[in-house]
């Protein structure tokens, strides 16, 4: 069953010289997205688990850790210490996804994977068990402002038929290119989480287009 519309900005597009600030302004936001870079699986860099535990620090809102780098199963511990609610690894970057699965529910985080605009739903729609949350990517993975995939939705109507014939509570999340015009439509495909940077840090007053996302995709 789709969840009610859980809004996750992304700190990616924020101003990290004043972080503390930049977090107060999402207020009303359900989750706070952070991208882990690592410029070899993505051609850019971000930063690492110390910013993560920082912006532990900040916020009591739940952390979905959206790890676009290479190796995760070396780094999963030292993201669930920093603080996670949610770790997101991709599924190009492991030969073992549900094993990884196991060991970030072991130290009591969710689980969820991503893929690339070009990775195929359909080899993981039997593991899905294993999953707290997918991320569906409607940008290839490493910018914000970039625009929205509309064939990405296809995924995420696989997945919303798959999990609601099997009665799963995996949530199914979308990242990049979500904004007042385009969250409409992903919420009409099935999705649950909704990931916005520039769309939010943008805005004037980021915490009414929280509200207003969330409003839209409700509808
Ligand atoms: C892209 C990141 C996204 C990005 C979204 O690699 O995973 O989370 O920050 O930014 P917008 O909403 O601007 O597309
Ligand atoms: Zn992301």
């Amino acid at each position: 069953m789709q969840h009610a519309p859980i809004i996750a900005p992304s700190i990616l597009a924020a101003d990290f010289s004043r972080l503390g600030e930049e977090i107060a302004r999402i207020s009303t936001a359900d989750w706070v997205h952070v991208d882990i870079m690592d410029g070899h699986f993505v051609p850019n860099l971000s930063f690492g688990p110390d910013i993560t535990a920082t912006v532990r620090r900040l916020t009591d809102q739940p952390l979905d850790v959206h790890l676009m780098i290479e190796e995760p199963e070396r780094w999963v511990e030292r993201y669930a210490e920093a603080g996670a609610h949610t770790l997101i690894f991709h599924v190009e970057a492991t030969e073992d996804h549900v094993g990884l699965a196991q060991k970030i529910r072991g130290l009591g985080v969710r689980a969820a994977f991503s893929l690339k605009p070009g990775t195929p739903i359909e080899p993981y729609l039997g593991d899905l068990e294993h999953f707290d949350e997918v991320l569906v990517m409607s940008v290839e993975p490493g910018f914000g402002g970039q625009s929205f995939m509309p064939e990405q939705l296809n995924k995420v109507r696989t997945l919303r038929h798959e999990i609601d014939a099997r009665g799963l509570n995996t949530l199914i999340e979308i990242d990049g290119g979500i904004s007042e015009s385009t969250i409409a439509r992903a919420a009409e495909a099935g999705c649950d989480a909704f990931v916005a940077g520039s769309a939010v840090y943008k805005a004037e007053d980021p915490a009414p287009m929280v509200e207003s996302l969330r409003d839209l995709a409700r509808r």
